[in-house]
């Protein structure tokens, strides 16, 4: 549903992708992982229409996106939670939720049935909605940003580095209910540092290392790609 064909990208003279491919195929969850300034939001920002490459194409469901405004790219079915969560702390947790669907014609026709979708997943939010979102943990914020991309209805959801500075217990409850939007028929593109964890909700996974794709392959081998363990994986 995603196709990704060598994509170059820059900000000004500064060179950040080269020939960058990858794939995400309908009802896949796939990983995109690397370390810090490898580039991965710089991608993301291409996808979604926030950075122009220089050369390169972006189809989604055999469409050419590349270049295509922000919001005709989340009209079409993507949607981000960007690595800065940028939710509005002294909203309310149902304000900032009705935020996510609110520019969306066909969401915002559906509000009420993207409410039940969110609130089932995460049914926290659904006791505390009237609660502002600045007086809630980081785990309850993050769950926030997740269910906040999902009231757009996507066909792909893209998560930049939903984990960062999450206590592992969360981390393993968020990385659970992702498994959870998957089967609702979502596809995923998980981009992740925290490999180990990250490697248990995707099938497949693309290592991304100072602006080149180095390695793809399933889960199950990229767990035991000498590469990957040494890397990422502390072993
Ligand atoms: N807005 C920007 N202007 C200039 N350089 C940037 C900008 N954003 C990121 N970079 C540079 O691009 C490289 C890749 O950054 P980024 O895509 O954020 O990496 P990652 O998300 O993998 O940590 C880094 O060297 C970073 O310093
Ligand atoms: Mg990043």
């Amino acid at each position: 549903m995603l196709k990704i064909e060598s994509l170059n990208a820059a900000y000004g003279r500064i060179r950040v992708l080269w020939d960058v491919f990858l794939e995400v195929n309908e009802k896949e969850a796939v990983g995109l992982f690397g370390p810090n300034g490898a580039g991965k939001t710089t991608l993301v920002n291409c996808i979604v229409g926030l950075l122009r490459p220089i050369s390169g194409r972006i189809i989604f469901q055999d469409r050419d996106i590349t270049g295509m405004e922000t919001h005709e790219i989340v009209k079409l079915g993507i949607s981000l939670v960007p690595q800065e969560r940028e939710l509005f702390p002294g909203m309310t947790v149902e304000e900032n939720l009705r935020a996510g669907a609110n520019y969306i014609p066909h969401a915002r026709a559906r509000m009420n049935e993207a409410f039940d979708l969110v609130f089932t997943l995460f049914p926290i939010l659904k006791e505390r909605s009237r609660q502002k979102v600045g007086t809630m943990s980081g785990g309850q914020q993050r769950m926030i940003a997740v269910a906040r991309a999902l009231m757009s209805f996507p066909k792909l959801l893209i998560l930049d580095e939903p984990s960062v500075g999450l206590q592992p217990s969360i981390v393993s409850e968020l990385f659970s209910k992702l498994r959870e939007i998957k089967d609702h028929g979502v596809s995923i593109l998980l981009i992740e540092q925290n490999v180990k964890q990250g490697l248990k909700v995707v099938e497949r996974g693309y290592v991304l290392e100072n602006g080149r794709i180095v390695l793809q392959d399933s889960s199950a081998n990229l767990m035991n790609h000498g590469h990957v363990k040494k890397a990422y994986l502390g072993l």
